[in-house]
């Protein structure tokens, strides 16, 4: 459909996952997009399958200096940069007692500073070129409430909503439209360690967690990672250019906000 024609992207963990799919579906509009991710091995088998339009870049979102490397590796070699999806992001799981500061420094450097500061490289040379931008954060259902056993990634989610509205408030004076997608349950990596995670936790069954997880979506499946796209390609795109500090829910009807 050609609606990204000419835009270049930068993704965050992008190697897998939902960012992986963004990073084909906004290729197959028409961007250049850089698929990073901390482990340089599939990002750039994720760039490669998806082929020409897509390039693969090495960004750990917990360094400064690789998040500026990133910003300006995608401007050497696009010219600029008009789209970010901040898709990289740690889960973890424990009773509150069993919390540990090692496991929320850990979440917090990637989840919340690592999305602020990739959002702050991209604002300003987004600013510096001129013409706006898109950004888009991917928060989640976890950061509209609570979950007994999910403190912390509860708590980053919510903190990229929160995020998300200033930053959107803050920096649509400049024409960069900042929003979120939050998704309820995706298929692949990440929940396969979720539910691996509540086995341990709860004493259930491999797969059990998720199996009662699906039976309370109202649209009675898990998504795969294609169904968050249609969302992420019209809040990088023109159509959504009046579309300023939201986060919408795309998880098949789990949560109304
Ligand atoms: N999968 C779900 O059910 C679900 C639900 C709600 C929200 N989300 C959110 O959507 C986003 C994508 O989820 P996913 O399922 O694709 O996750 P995923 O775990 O499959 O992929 C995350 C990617 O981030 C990369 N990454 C981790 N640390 C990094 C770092 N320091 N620097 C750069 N890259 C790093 C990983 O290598 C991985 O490729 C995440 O923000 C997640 O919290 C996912």
């Amino acid at each position: 459909m050609n609606r990204l024609e000419g835009k270049s992207a930068l993704i965050t963990g992008a190697g897998r996952g939902i960012g992986r799919a963004f990073a084909a579906a906004y290729v197959r509009e028409g961007a250049r997009v850089a698929v990073a991710d901390i482990n340089p091995g599939t990002a750039e088998a994720a760039a490669e399958e998806i082929g020409e339009g897509a390039y693969a870049l090495e960004l750990d979102v917990t360094r400064q200096d690789s998040i500026d490397a990133a910003v300006a590796a995608v401007a050497a070699r696009a010219g600029k940069l008009d789209i970010l999806v901040n898709s990289a992001a740690l889960f973890d799981a424990a009773p509150v007692v069993d919390i540990t500061r090692e496991s929320y420094d850990k979440l917090y450097a990637v989840n919340v500073a690592g999305t602020l500061f990739t959002m702050q490289a991209a604002a300003r040379q987004m600013i510096a070129q001129g013409g706006g931008g898109k950004i888009i954060n991917m928060a989640s259902q976890a950061g509209r409430r609570g979950e007994p056993l999910v403190l912390v990634y509860c708590s980053t989610k919510a903190a990229v909503i929160s995020m998300t509205q200033s930053a959107g408030l803050n920096l649509i004076s400049h024409g960069i439209n900042v929003n979120a997608i939050a998704p309820g349950v995706v298929e692949g990596d990440h929940w396969t360690h979720v539910d691996a995670m509540f086995a341990r936790l709860e004493g259930k069954s491999p797969g059990q967690k998720k199996a009662e997880v699906e039976a309370g979506v109202p649209a009675g499946r898990f998504a795969v990672p294609g169904d968050m796209t249609g969302m992420a390609i019209f809040l990088a795109g023109p159509e959504s250019d009046y579309v300023v500090a939201q986060c919408y829910n795309v998880d098949g009807g789990q949560w109304m906000s």
